[in-house]
C-alpha cells in the first residue's frame, strides 16, 4: 500500500493547460490568446534590449557573487521599486513609513502579505472582485484566510463595471475585511473604475475600516505611463491609508520566469516598521528563506512604452476588424478596456468553440490576452468571433 494511493487528481490550472494545448497543436493558424505574456508583432516572446544588456553586464561583473540575499531582499531593488510605485515625493516615503520586501513576483507578494494579515493580524475574511485573476482565492486561502467573498465588478449587460454592485458589496462587508483591488488594468476584464468612482471606493473603505490590498501587475504596461498607472495607489497613500501592494515585474519588464516582485507596505507610524519587518522576516524564513537575486538586479525602467503602445494598437485593430466583418453587437468595450486583457463578452460555450473550432486559445470566461494578437492573425480572430457569435 503506497503512501500516496489516496491522492486525488487535482484540476488543471486553466491558463497553463491552455498554453500546453496550444504548444501541442499543429494547426497552422493557431492563436494563443490565453496566457498574459507579451508577444511581438510577429507573435514572438520578447526579451527587452535593456534586460539583455543588463544580463551581459551582470555576467561580466566579477564583483557580484552568489551569496545569500537578506531575507527581505536586495535593498537597492526594494527601495527603487517602492519609489516607482509610490513616487519619490510620497508622504509615506519621505516619512520612512513605507518599505518593500523582495518576493517571488506578484504571487509571492500576495502570499507573503496575506500570510502576514492572516497569521500576524488574525484577519479572516478577504474580498475579491467577481471576476478576478484566477489565483487570488487560492493564494489567500492557502495563506490562512478563513473565508473569501466576492464583490460585484462586471456588468454582463453593459460590458463594463458594475459600480453600484461594487460599492454596495463594499458597504456590506464586515469591518476589518481585506479587500483585494487591482491597481490598474483589471485582470481579467480590462475595465477600471473612473477617478471619481475610486474616490467613492476609498471613502467606503475608510468608513467601513476595510484594509486595501492592491495588486499592481501592470504599472507602465497599461498606459505607457508609470505615474498614471500608479495614481490610484498614490491617491490612497495621500489619503492616509495604511495598505499593502503586490508589485509584479513579470509583465512590465518581461521577466515572467525570473519571479521579481516587491511587497510594498505602507504604515501610519515609522516606529512600527521594525516590528512589521521582523514578523515578515519570520514568515519568509519559514517559506523560502531568501529571494533569488538575478531578476532583481536586472530591473530597470526602460522599454515599457513599446509594449503598451503595441497592445493599444491591437485593441484598435481588433475592434476595427470585428466591425468591418459585421460582427453583431457593440464592440466599443474592446478599445475602452485597458491593459493586457480584454473581457470579450463571449460566454463559456462560445469561448470553448473558439478553441475547438478555430484553434484560438482563450479562457472559458471570455478573457483574451491582447498580447497574442498580431497584425497577421487579427482578421482570422475577428472572423472566428463573428462566426461564433452568429452560429
Ligand atoms: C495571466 O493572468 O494570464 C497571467 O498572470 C499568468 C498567470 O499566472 O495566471
Amino acid at each position: 500500500m503506497s503512501w500516496f494511493s489516496d491522492v486525488q487528481l487535482g484540476p488543471p490550472i486553466e491558463v497553463f493547460a491552455l498554453s500546453k494545448q496550444y504548444n501541442d497543436d499543429d494547426f497552422e493558424q493557431k492563436v494563443n490568446l490565453g496566457v498574459g505574456a507579451y508577444r511581438t508583432n510577429e507573435g514572438k516572446p520578447w526579451v527587452l534590449p535593456v534586460v539583455r544588456a543588463a544580463e551581459k553586464a551582470l555576467a561580466n561583473d566579477e564583483t557580484l557573487n552568489k551569496e545569500y540575499l537578506p531575507v527581505l531582499g536586495l535593498e537597492a531593488f526594494t527601495t527603487a521599486a517602492t519609489k516607482m510605485l509610490l513616487g519619490e515625493d510620497s508622504p509615506a516615503v519621505i516619512q520612512n513609513r513605507a518599505f518593500g520586501v523582495q518576493v517571488l513576483s506578484g504571487t509571492g507578494a500576495l502570499r507573503v502579505g496575506a500570510e502576514f494579515l492572516a497569521r500576524v493580524l488574525g484577519k479572516k475574511i478577504f474580498y475579491y472582485s467577481n471576476p478576478t485573476w484566477g489565483n487570488h482565492k487560492l493564494v489567500f486561502k492557502n495563506a490562512g484566510f478563513v473565508e473569501g467573498r466576492e464583490y460585484r465588478y462586471w456588468s454582463e449587460k453593459n460590458r463594463g463595471l458594475d459600480f453600484e454592485g461594487f460599492i454596495t458589496d463594499l458597504r456590506n462587508a464586515p469591518e476589518h475585511s481585506v479587500i483585494i483591488l487591482h491597481a490598474c488594468a483589471h485582470n481579467p476584464t480590462g475595465s477600471d473604475p473612473t477617478e471619481e468612482q475610486w474616490i467613492q471606493i476609498a471613502d467606503v473603505i475608510r468608513e467601513k475600516r476595510l484594509f486595501p490590498f492592491f495588486d499592481s501587475a501592470y504599472q507602465g504596461f497599461a498606459s505607457g505611463d508609470l505615474i498614471k498607472d500608479a495614481s490610484i495607489v498614490r491617491y490612497f497613500v495621500k489619503q492616509g491609508f495604511e495598505l499593502f501592494c503586490a508589485q509584479s515585474f513579470a509583465k512590465n519588464f518581461g521577466l515572467y520566469n525570473e519571479r521579481v516582485g516587491n511587497l510594498v507596505v505602507v504604515l501610519d507610524n515609522p516606529e512600527q516598521v521594525a516590528a512589521v519587518k521582523s514578523q515578515i522576516t519570520l514568515l519568509v524564513r519559514g517559506m523560502y528563506s531568501n529571494p533569488p537575486s538575478h531578476g532583481a538586479r536586472i530591473v530597470s525602467r526602460d522599454n515599457i512604452r513599446t509594449m503598451s503602445s503595441r497592445i493599444i494598437e491591437m485593441r484598435r485593430l481588433l475592434r476595427e476588424a470585428l466591425e468591418r466583418v459585421g460582427t453583431p453587437g457593440d464592440w466599443s468595450h474592446i478599445t475602452q478596456q485597458i491593459g493586457m486583457f480584454s473581457y470579450t463578452g463571449l460566454n463559456e460555450i462560445q469561448s470553448e468553440n473558439m478553441v475547438k473550432k478555430y484553434h484560438i486559445y482563450m479562457l472559458r470566461s471570455g478573457r483574451i490576452s491582447m498580447c497574442g494578437l498580431t497584425p497577421s492573425n487579427v482578421d482570422y480572430v475577428a472572423e472566428a468571433i463573428k462566426d461564433t457569435v452568429t452560429s
